[in-house]
């Protein structure tokens, strides 16, 4: 088949370059994107006198009609026409015959192309906006219902000190809003219009930017023509917001396939979010954890990726731009999925309370209490902990807790201490004592679980 541009041509490439440079395969799904892109360029050229009404209405009736095609699904993509943008250029020609070659006056495929992949992450990142919005809900009503849930808090993977179970979810809300404010702020960038760029330079037609992009819904345009074509800032943001995204995923997997394991048992996964083994009959595999976990590789790639691409490339239009697209796409598909897999897994999961409590209660991780409290005796702080590191090492030896040694054992260390030892060295008190701000003390989280209430404007 002619390309369409094709003029300067004698011969038509062969096959093997043909597929090597089209993007139909994955380029069609820019189709809505540009054919509203066409719309508002054709309804300017009109205002603006390039084109007559009449050929304007005859090419958007045209477009139209594909439209409805590509939406039944009976609109054949070829790959002789290269991409999106020629596949429907060539489909208005067959749809409206010669007129369909005025669509094209004072617009070029760079110009084009950048106006869809704006349009495209605009409405994705929305999207995606409030798959991650549904996400801090769920962990904000998790929390609510399990302020005071004890639970081990851990560093270097060992106890440390008690917490509470929505604390630490709590955590992982703060850093999904982080996340949040990022791909709201990042916007403003993606809401730009490239339109009227043409190639590189503008065009020798008396067009209107402004009119496009208000058609379009932008809220701004690109100042410079040589940008407007070549920015691909918008999706290396998009990509590197994305990657922190499965960066929290991912470690938040990590600690559910952790709780869910037979060391840990503090949770069970809804056998929605589980899978079982073909061959061990006991088995059921947090799958969709590791997946989540698993995934946020290729959304590292993909930013590595574009970075790569774009380093080098001259201005203004590349074809090396056009390795801008799967990447953007894989991403949009795995941080939806990835958001709405880990928001079901949250909701549905059982919280074993019991053996988190548990937990809490045969372990040393009240050893800093019992410094502390040591201190309040006039024992200066170094040498109470030097005090409780012995302290453990022998109750390890004996194979007891530091809330198993008797009273007596206790006053040879200060004569003052007395039973209310036992009190400070509950997990419980331990947790609620620690009530500075941003800390695990219930009255702390219990503010917390409010302000990110009101923030999602929850109901109470
Ligand atoms: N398929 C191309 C891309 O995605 C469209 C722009 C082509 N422009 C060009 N001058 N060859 O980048």
């Amino acid at each position: 088949m002619k390309k369409l541009w094709g003029g300067r041509f004698q011969s038509q490439g062969n096959a093997a370059t043909n597929a090597f440079g089209a993007s139909i395969s994955f380029d069609y799904k820019l189709a809505e994107e540009d054919i509203k892109g066409s719309i508002a360029h054709v309804t300017m050229l009109a205002t603006c006198g390039i084109v007559s009404e009449s050929e304007k209405e005859d090419i958007i009736a045209g477009l139209q009609r594909i439209e409805e095609k590509i939406k039944a699904q009976t609109f054949e993509f070829s790959l002789a026409q290269e991409d999106i943008h020629l596949n429907i250029e060539q489909a208005l020609h067959e749809e409206i015959g010669p007129v369909a070659g005025k669509l094209h006056t004072a617009r070029s495929r760079n110009d084009q192309v950048a106006t869809d992949m704006h349009l495209y992450l605009k409405k994705e990142v929305l999207a995606i906006i409030d798959k991650l919005v549904h996400l801090q809900t769920t962990l904000v009503k998790k929390a609510d219902k399990h302020v005071d849930t004890l639970m081990p808090g851990y560093t270097h993977l060992q106890h440390a000190q008690p917490i509470s179970f929505a604390h630490h979810l709590l955590a992982y809300y703060n850093m999904f809003k982080r996340d949040y404010e990022r791909l709201q702020e990042s916007i403003k960038r993606i809401d730009i219009s490239p339109l009227g760029c043409a190639a590189l330079a503008g065009t020798t037609f008396p067009i209107d930017r402004e009119l496009t992009a208000d058609l379009l819904g932008f809220s701004h345009l690109y100042s410079n023509s040589m940008d407007g074509v070549s920015d691909r800032d918008f999706i290396v943001e998009f990509l590197s917001n994305s990657s922190l995204i499965m960066v929290h995923l991912s470690r938040l997997c990590e600690e559910l396939i952790l709780w869910s394991s037979f060391e840990y048992q503090f949770i069970e996964m809804d056998d929605a979010y589980a899978t079982g083994s073909s061959i061990m009959p006991q088995k059921k595999n947090p799958d969709y954890a590791e997946l989540i976990r698993g995934k946020s590789g290729r959304v590292f790639g993909h930013l590595f990726g574009l970075l790569t691409v774009l380093k080098g490339t001259p201005l203004a239009y590349n074809k090396d731009l056009q390795e801008d697209k799967e990447g953007m796409f894989d991403t949009v598909q795995t941080i939806s999925m990835s958001l709405e897999i880990m928001a079901g897994m949250i909701e549905t999961m059982t919280v074993k309370k019991d053996k988190m409590a548990q937990s809490t209660e045969t372990d040393f991780s009240n050893a800093t209490e019992l410094a502390d409290y040591l201190v309040t005796k006039g024992i200066p702080f170094r040498e109470a902990h030097e005090i409780v590191g012995k302290l453990v090492y022998d109750c390890l030896q004996k194979e007891i807790f530091l809330q198993d040694i008797p009273l007596s054992a206790y006053q040879e260390i200060a004569e003052t201490i007395d039973n209310s030892v036992y009190n400070v060295l509950e997990a419980r008190t331990a947790m609620n004592r620690r009530n500075s701000f941003g800390g695990t003390g219930s009255e702390q989280v219990r503010k917390a679980v409010q302000v990110a209430k009101k923030d999602l404007r929850l109901e109470d």
